[in-house]
């Protein structure tokens, strides 16, 4: 029988790395969180952070409002919206060695630890979130969309990035319609963006209004 999984294996090393299946992705995560900057954005000419910062910008107004930076990283998103103006930035990994990296930046007001396979609603929701970087091969799933989302009070938008590899490779564009009209939400533009230059990945954006 043929084998359906994606050919992650193509890509270079660090990346194939967190493509394929794998129970200990956290912790390699963390093992990574020291030398991922100088890996993707030196490296491998990673652009989507700055892109979807971008697009996040466009579309929210109100600078000094909370907004939380989904699966922050290193804070090379929250940096960059701290600079275009965002003043109460709060920033949610489930690696606790990349929020320690993301904590030295200086620019989120909270930094908590979870895992987007789980569902946690924080109350107040808050008025906007981006999310760079996380919905890729694996976990979380695309069906874990809404574990994101629930994090914004009702009305709040969402801009989502979703590796476009991954993308068209798994017809994720079925799994996202399905869980917005399965959870009431609704994705109210696609965009692409590069993401990966260096190895010519690019990304849709997912723009969500819950
Ligand atoms: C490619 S990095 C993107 C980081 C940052 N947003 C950026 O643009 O540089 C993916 C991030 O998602 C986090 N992550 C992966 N799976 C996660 C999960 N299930 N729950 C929470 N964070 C997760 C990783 O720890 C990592 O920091």
């Amino acid at each position: 029988m043929k084998d359906k999984r994606p050919d992650t294996d193509k890509f270079d090393a660090r990346l194939a790395a967190v493509y394929r299946e794998r129970t200990d992705k956290q912790q390699h995560y963390d093992d990574w969180a020291s030398s991922y900057d100088s890996d993707l954005v030196d490296d491998l000419d990673y652009v989507a952070w700055r892109a979807a910062g971008d697009l996040f910008a466009e579309r929210v107004d109100a600078r000094d409002q909370p907004i939380l930076d989904v699966a922050c990283g290193t804070g090379l998103v929250g940096e960059y919206l701290r600079d275009l103006g965002f003043d109460q930035i709060d920033g949610a990994d489930f690696s606790g060695e990349m929020l320690a990296v993301a904590a030295r930046r200086n620019v989120y007001r909270e930094l908590w630890q979870h895992d987007f396979t789980r569902p946690r609603r924080p109350e107040p929701g808050y008025a906007a979130l981006i999310c760079v970087g996380m919905f890729s091969f694996t976990t979380p799933r695309i069906s874990d969309l809404p574990h994101v989302v629930d994090c914004v009070r009702p009305g709040g938008l969402c801009v989502i990035t979703v590796n476009g590899a991954a993308w068209r490779e798994l017809d994720l564009e079925t799994g996202a319609r399905r869980a917005a009209a399965e959870h009431g939400f609704t994705i109210t533009e696609m965009i692409t963006i590069d993401y990966i230059r260096e190895q010519d990945i690019d990304a849709r954006v997912l723009v969500i209004r819950r």
